[in-house]
């Protein structure tokens, strides 16, 4: 039997996070003969997903540079890209999210007319500035995507009102869910990490662009203030290496023993962290995802969100970068146990976990 080639393309730490359960699935199926091209936009992150899942790069471009440029990125990306997708001369090429890895490989599919099929797609701010480069990479991917595996309904409503065919658009959930549960059935060791059992854990993490600078000096003096006034609170920030998140991390957090600056987490670690958070802080897109299905109140340190199933579902609050309003809000959720638990609930509204089998069924039957 002719298996069909399958490029699956991923940068980052949340494609690979986003990305592992699809890519396990097309390899347990018969019918594909599964390529793994990292780029490495990322390549610590990148490297930890993998291990985390035991999945190899058939394929490694090792992109990344320090602090790197997104032209220069973006270049090395649409030529490595290129020579690859001319050796392999895959049937289809699959990519997750709005990373500069992904809007290269759908220009590259687009150039060599390879069908390009897009997880995750729809997610819509309306804002091209916010965040930045993201939303240009969605809409420009999703001009040139065959397949958009939309998370949700409101992700197929975006594309449709942009003129995307209701019949080239599959709504399967969140792939993040999939990984997350995959990852929630063993028991996690949090050993390594030094938290105290007695202290309330409040977990952070920020990388946006948007956030560079002033919003992230003010995320920090907001954290100093809730832990200087909590006793009973302890912060465990996971740093993004990103030099312009974790300089200004390392200089405006105070050094204290309630302030713990940890290295990035590898996945199930940090899916056992997320559990035994109290309440979380993030400018991130997944965590959004997650933090209902794990039903942890979840503040997000940005001014919009493409995701607002996330806010429908009451666990997660839009809450921006100002630090009074942080402060207030934390004390908010820390101090008043009928509000906190009205946040608590678990919801699923970015599917139960099944959706890169539905990926999969789909690609099988178009194949086939
Ligand atoms: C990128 C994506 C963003 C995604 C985020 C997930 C773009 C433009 N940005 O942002 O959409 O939400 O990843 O985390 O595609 N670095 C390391 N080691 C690593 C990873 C990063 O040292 O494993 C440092 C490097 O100095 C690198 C810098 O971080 O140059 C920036 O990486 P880059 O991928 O360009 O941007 P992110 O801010 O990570
Ligand atoms: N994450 C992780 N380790 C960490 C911090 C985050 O594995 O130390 C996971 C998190 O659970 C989520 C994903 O990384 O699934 C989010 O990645 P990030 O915030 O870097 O990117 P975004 O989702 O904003 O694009």
């Amino acid at each position: 039997m002719k298996k069909n080639k399958i490029i699956c393309v991923v940068g980052t730490r949340p494609e690979a996070i986003k990305m592992a359960p699809i890519i396990l699935g097309l390899k347990s199926s018969p019918f594909f003969e599964v390529i793994v091209v990292a780029t490495a936009q990322h390549r610590e992150l990148l490297d930890g997903v993998f291990r985390d899942f035991a999945i190899l790069a058939d394929i490694d471009l090792n992109l990344m540079r320090p602090n790197q440029d997104l032209v220069e990125l973006n270049a090395h990306l649409l030529l490595e890209l290129s020579k690859v997708f001319e050796s392999v001369r895959p049937d289809a090429v699959l990519a997750q999210g709005d990373t500069t890895t992904v809007f290269a490989a759908s220009l590259v599919c687009f150039y060599k007319k390879i069908p390009f099929g897009h997880v995750e797609a729809g997610l819509r701010t309306g804002n091209f500035l916010s965040p930045f480069p993201e939303e240009m990479n969605r809409v420009f991917t999703s001009k040139i995507s065959k397949w958009h595996f939309a998370p949700t309904q409101s992700a197929c409503n975006n594309l449709i009102s942009e003129g995307v065919l209701a019949q080239d658009i599959f709504i399967v959930g969140n792939s993040v869910i999939d990984s997350l549960l995959i990852k929630s059935r063993n028991k996690i060791e949090l050993d390594s990490i030094n938290l105290d059992p007695n202290k309330k854990l409040i977990l952070v993490t920020v990388h946006r662009r948007e956030n560079f600078g002033e919003p992230l000096v003010s995320i920090c003096n907001a954290i100093n203030e809730i832990v200087g006034s909590n006793d009973n609170v302890q912060v465990l920030i996971s740093v993004h290496p990103n030099p312009n998140t974790k300089n200004t991390i390392q200089t405006y957090c105070s050094n204290s023993q309630r302030i713990i600056l940890s290295d990035p987490l590898e996945y199930s670690q940090f899916v056992g962290v997320m559990n035994r958070a109290h309440i979380i802080l993030s400018d991130s897109g997944g965590i959004q995802e997650e933090a209902p299905a794990l039903g942890k109140p979840l503040l997000v340190l940005r001014k919009e969100t493409e995701r607002p199933e996330s806010l429908k579902s009451g666990t997660v609050k839009l809450i921006g970068t100002e630090k009074n309003a942080i402060v207030t809000e934390v004390s908010k959720l820390l101090n008043d146990q009928d509000y906190y638990l009205s946040l608590a609930k678990k919801s699923y509204p970015y599917g139960d976990g099944n959706t890169s089998k539905a990926i999969v069924d789909i690609l099988i039957n178009y194949f086939q």
